[in-house]
């Protein structure tokens, strides 16, 4: 007879679920969803040992458990804290909580380069949103930033280290998923940098899924880079039958033309699984399958993160529930950042965040364009 799977009672932020013993506090906080769950950079539910190294998920443990209700005396990193039975968690409703995560934002960025404006990543970025939702409009940092120069790591991926945030996601990657692992981190403290041994290639089947699990922009993808910005491009759920890998991916199109081929990602960022297993891809279907016809198109891809892409009316967009009002008592959430309060660019009469879409001359009564 199958053993009963024990189940452990868990309160994050006011709402009461119950999960099975030996779930981590971020994946209980996943299972309700929206704000309450802690942002993660370096965890990835797929790669075994990730986790523990950016503290992006940190929550406050107001009570250990049912038989010991004691507070934890520090904040916990939610991605590496199992639950126990009676927990009591705040992650959005904790001052303190809220507080680390914006230093936590300041440190991460004190090395990452505020290139936006013309990275591959722009508008996929975990750490752009992070630093949107908890960041402050200023940095306290006044010496030299550290700066690498570009690597093309393998004939299609290129790491620019300058935008590495040491998350290890992509190591594990090589760990896990290819042959052998033939790149790592190198080096301690300020100097770390991932590196490939001896300049070897990363010619491995399987090693595209990097550029996949990268929350930044420092693995990115040769054969898209510079090719279009991600909120130009429309995605669609498409298989194909592969002997290698699942076959099911994401086609990035502009209007027939494939720009860009990746796994398909769940609402966290990371790629789905089937039938239990992740759909990690193969480099034939990321690479050399640029053709629309090369694939069985299935329709628009639902997405379901805050992305840029909703801004363009993408009929696709599910927008991800939000919690904050119902932990908060009704409360709406706090506007983080004014726009007018921190520029003086924009017209003040002209409230951003109530039109539909985004500003054109027209928003400022200019008609003449
Ligand atoms: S290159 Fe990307 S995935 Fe690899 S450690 Fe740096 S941030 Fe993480
Ligand atoms: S996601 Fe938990 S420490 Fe990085």
């Amino acid at each position: 007879m199958a053993e009963e799977k024990k189940l452990f009672k868990v309160t994050i932020d006011n709402i009461t679920i119950e999960v099975e013993a030996g779930t981590s506090v971020l994946q209980a906080a996943r299972k309700i969803g929206g704000d309450v769950t802690p942002p993660a950079m370096c965890y990835y539910t797929h790669l075994k040992g990730s986790g523990g190294k950016c503290r992006t998920c940190l929550v406050e443990v107001a009570a250990g458990s049912a038989v010991d209700p004691r507070p934890m005396p520090k904040l916990v990193a939610s991605c590496r804290t199992n639950v126990m039975d009676g927990m009591v968690v705040k992650s959005v409703t904790s001052e303190k909580v809220l507080d680390a995560r914006a230093g936590v934002v300041e440190f991460l960025l004190i090395n990452h380069p505020l290139d936006c404006p013309i990275c591959d990543q722009a508008g996929e970025c975990h750490l752009q949103d992070l630093s949107y939702e908890h960041g402050k409009e200023g940095t306290r940092y006044e010496f030299k930033r550290r700066t690498f120069e570009k690597e093309d790591i393998g004939p299609f991926i290129q790491l620019h280290m300058t935008r590495c945030i040491l998350c290890y996601r992509c190591t594990y990657v090589a760990d896990q998923l290819t042959d052998h692992r033939v790149h790592g981190i190198l080096d301690r403290g300020d100097h770390s940098e991932i590196s490939t041994y001896i300049s070897k290639a990363i010619d491995n089947d399987f090693s595209g899924n990097m550029i996949d699990v990268c929350p930044v922009g420092a693995l990115t993808d040769r054969t898209f880079r510079f090719k279009n910005r991600v909120w130009f491009t429309k995605p669609m759920d498409a298989h194909r039958n592969c002997d290698k890998c699942c076959g099911k991916v994401t086609l990035w199109l502009r209007g027939d033309e494939v720009l860009r081929v990746t796994a398909r990602k769940d609402e966290w960022g990371e790629v789905q699984t089937y039938d239990g297993k992740p759909g990690w891809i193969c480099n034939d279907c990321r690479f050399h399958k640029k053709h629309k016809n090369d694939w069985v198109v299935e329709g628009l891809t639902n997405i379901s993160r805050h992305s840029v892409i909703g801004q363009g009316k993408y009929p696709g967009l599910q927008i991800p529930k939000e919690t904050i009002p119902e932990v908060m008592g009704g409360k709406q959430p706090n506007l983080l950042m004014d726009i007018h309060s921190v520029s003086g660019v924009n017209d003040p009469g002209v409230d951003l965040s109530k039109i539909e879409g985004p500003a054109t001359s027209k928003t400022f009564g200019n008609d003449d364009q």
